[in-house]
């Protein structure tokens, strides 16, 4: 799928993954809606890239919301032919705490809903407004982007939310993209390493740079238009289907 003239939205796009992505799409001359919780960072990026991009204040989780992003998607380009979900959060918490408490299971059930159910969320209400448009000569109609992690593979100690969030991520790539297949509809899952992002700055600098250490090529962390880079290339490539790649350097994260 060309980029250039499209409509695309990009969930989580007011910072980090999703912002690069966002930037990337509005230098192709696409037309994007950022759909993110981040009100500020949103509405300064759209006012900045122009009249292409709109924000549409969206929480991933809520139905509502969800739908009236895709609307705002319709109005500014007349049909919606691409998704790139970078909307995540991290809950950082150990099973056993040192404080003898128990893993907040209020937490636990946030990470899913945001990571895992947000994602499927935006996937449904994205592929019925997909499965309306002309299909192209190769009999695509859309394509939908998600965003897992390394984590789902190598998950480190307190991060078992997070890697299951994003396992379920990785897990229903291949079901979805079967499914929506004869929709016209493609699915990818990008799982990043670790990237230099808001996200990743709530971590100290210390652990960033032993994280850094760990990547074997390039030695350092991911920069979002990297990823950014990924999410063009999957759009253009029309025979990348139901498949989740690695962007993460040949990193394997340790236990901890
Ligand atoms: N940065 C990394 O190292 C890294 C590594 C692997 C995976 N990821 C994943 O990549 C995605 C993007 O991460 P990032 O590093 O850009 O983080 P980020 O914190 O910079 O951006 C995440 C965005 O998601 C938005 N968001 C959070 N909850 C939301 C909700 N309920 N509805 C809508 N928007 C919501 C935030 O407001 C924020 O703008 C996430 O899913 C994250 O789990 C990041």
């Amino acid at each position: 799928m060309d980029i250039q003239g499209r409509t695309f939205l990009v969930t989580g796009g007011s910072s980090g993954l999703g912002r690069a992505t966002v930037e990337l799409l509005n230098a192709a001359a696409a037309n994007v809606v950022i759909a993110d919780v981040n009100i500020e960072g949103g509405q300064r990026l759209a006012a900045a890239l122009g009249e292409k991009v709109r924000f549409v204040e969206t929480d991933v989780t809520s139905e509502t919301d969800v739908e009236r992003a895709i609307a705002n998607a319709l109005d500014l380009g007349g049909s919606l032919q691409g998704v790139v979900q970078c909307a995540g959060i991290v809950i950082p918490q150990k099973v056993l705490g040192k404080d003898g408490s128990a893993h907040s299971l209020e937490l636990f059930t946030k990470g899913i809903q945001v990571n895992l159910v947000g994602t499927f969320n935006v996937v449904r209400l994205a592929a019925l407004a997909m499965a309306a448009n002309s299909p192209s000569s190769e009999g695509e109609r859309g394509v939908i982007i998600n965003t897992a992690s390394i984590a789902a593979f190598d998950g480190q100690i307190g991060q078992a939310c997070y890697a299951a969030s994003k396992a379920g991520v990785v897990g229903m790539t291949l079901p979805l993209a079967r499914e929506l297949a004869r929709s016209g509809i493609r699915v990818m899952t990008i799982a990043p390493g670790v990237f230099e992002t808001p996200m990743a700055a709530d971590v100290s600098e210390t652990v960033c740079e032993a994280l850094a250490k760990l990547v074997l090529l390039p030695p350092r962390l991911g920069r979002a238009p990297e990823f950014a880079s990924l999410a063009a290339h999957i759009f253009g490539n029309v025979m990348l289907n139901g498949e989740v790649i690695r962007l993460d350097g040949a990193v394997r994260m340790p236990p901890k």
